[in-house]
């Protein structure tokens, strides 16, 4: 496995640019850029561990993988544009830009949607799902697998947060996600939506507030140097996905697209572990290191529900209640 710093990475993206016309002479070791956006200790490296692993066992050295963690490749909008223009032929990513892509993604990103973590996972895994993944193609991408990252919780600056009035005018960083704007607008909050590899900066200036991330990125990306307050909102579930580029897929045999499927399903489940480990140790790890805590109990968290009626008419305008109305009747 290799790794490669941002600059470093900048030049291989240019090259690979440049080499375009030539991507298509035979070469025995295909190299897979696998670019993503937290460390490669985080649940993004541990996914990205396993799909190599798993190719590489069956397939020797026919794969050559070089990992790009920390953003080292761009922010995830950079990321996935490089795979349709087929500079980048692999990547994890949150559902931060996905629903810029294949708008249906979005449907995920509704807040308070999924009861927990398994109720998200059996609809990622069934048919719903499936099927979103499958629109990838008509946006020149191949969505292999869906990940996660875990619920959202808000940290910030400014206050402790135990209902909607608490978030009034907080500036406020979200994912360049529409869902996601439209919900922390309608509780009264000031979203600013940016880029991941801008954030820790803008918080350590000062220019937001705060963010909102699950336990896995706050903790991975030590977010408690430089946020003082954790509220475990659980707004809403963090999907991730495993892509590849077309151009890749569509020069790989049968045989290896399918090892492909075979092993970025077990990153998932190895990323999924994670998460689950994360999910109960985080809050205990972030007060030992200094921040300070909130659990929004059953009341506080119905607070922000019905805070939130009014962008619940834009999602079922957006996607048809229908849907949202199965993805919530799943069992
Ligand atoms: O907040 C985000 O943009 C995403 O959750 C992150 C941290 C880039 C992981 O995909």
């Amino acid at each position: 496995m290799a790794y490669i710093t941002r600059r470093a990475a900048m030049a291989v993206a240019g090259a690979a640019i440049m080499t375009l016309g030539f991507s298509g002479a035979a070469s025995a070791q295909q190299e897979i850029k696998l670019g993503y956006a937290l460390a490669n200790t985080s649940h993004y490296g541990v996914a990205a561990n396993k799909w190599e692993e798993v190719v590489e066992a069956e397939a020797g050295d026919r794969y050559s993988f070089t990992h790009f963690p920390s953003s080292g490749l761009g922010g995830e909008r950079e990321v996935i544009e490089g795979l349709q223009l087929g500079t980048i032929e692999a990547t994890i990513v949150s559902s931060g830009t996905l629903s810029n892509f294949v708008p249906e993604t979005g449907v995920f990103d509704i807040p308070f949607l999924f009861r927990d973590l398994d109720h998200a996972r059996t609809v990622l895994d069934g048919p719903i799902g499936q099927d979103i993944l499958a629109k990838f193609s008509d946006a020149g991408l191949v969505a292999l697998a869906w990940g996660e990252q875990g619920f959202r919780h808000i940290t910030n600056n400014r206050n402790e947060i135990g209902g909607p009035d608490d978030v009034a005018g907080l500036k406020l960083r979200t994912m360049e996600n529409p869902i996601h704007i439209t919900a922390f607008e309608t509780l009264g909050a000031a979203p600013t939506p940016m880029a991941w590899p801008e954030v820790i900066g803008a918080l350590q200036q000062g220019t937001i507030d705060g963010q909102e991330n699950p336990l896995s990125v706050i903790t991975s990306a030590k977010l408690s140097e430089v946020q003082k307050y954790l509220t475990v909102s659980g707004h809403v579930y963090s999907p991730a996905m495993l892509l590849v580029s077309q151009q890749l897929w569509d020069g790989m045999s049968p045989e290896d697209q399918e090892l492909f499927r075979k092993a970025t399903s077990e990153a998932v489940t190895a990323m999924r572990g994670f998460v689950d480990e994360v999910e109960t140790s985080g809050i205990a790890q972030l007060k030992e290191e200094g921040m300070e805590v909130g659990e929004l109990t059953v009341e506080q968290k119905a607070a922000f529900q019905e805070a939130l009626g009014g962008a619940y008419e834009t999602y079922y305008e957006t996607y048809s209640k229908d849907l949202i109305d199965r993805i919530i009747a799943t069992k």
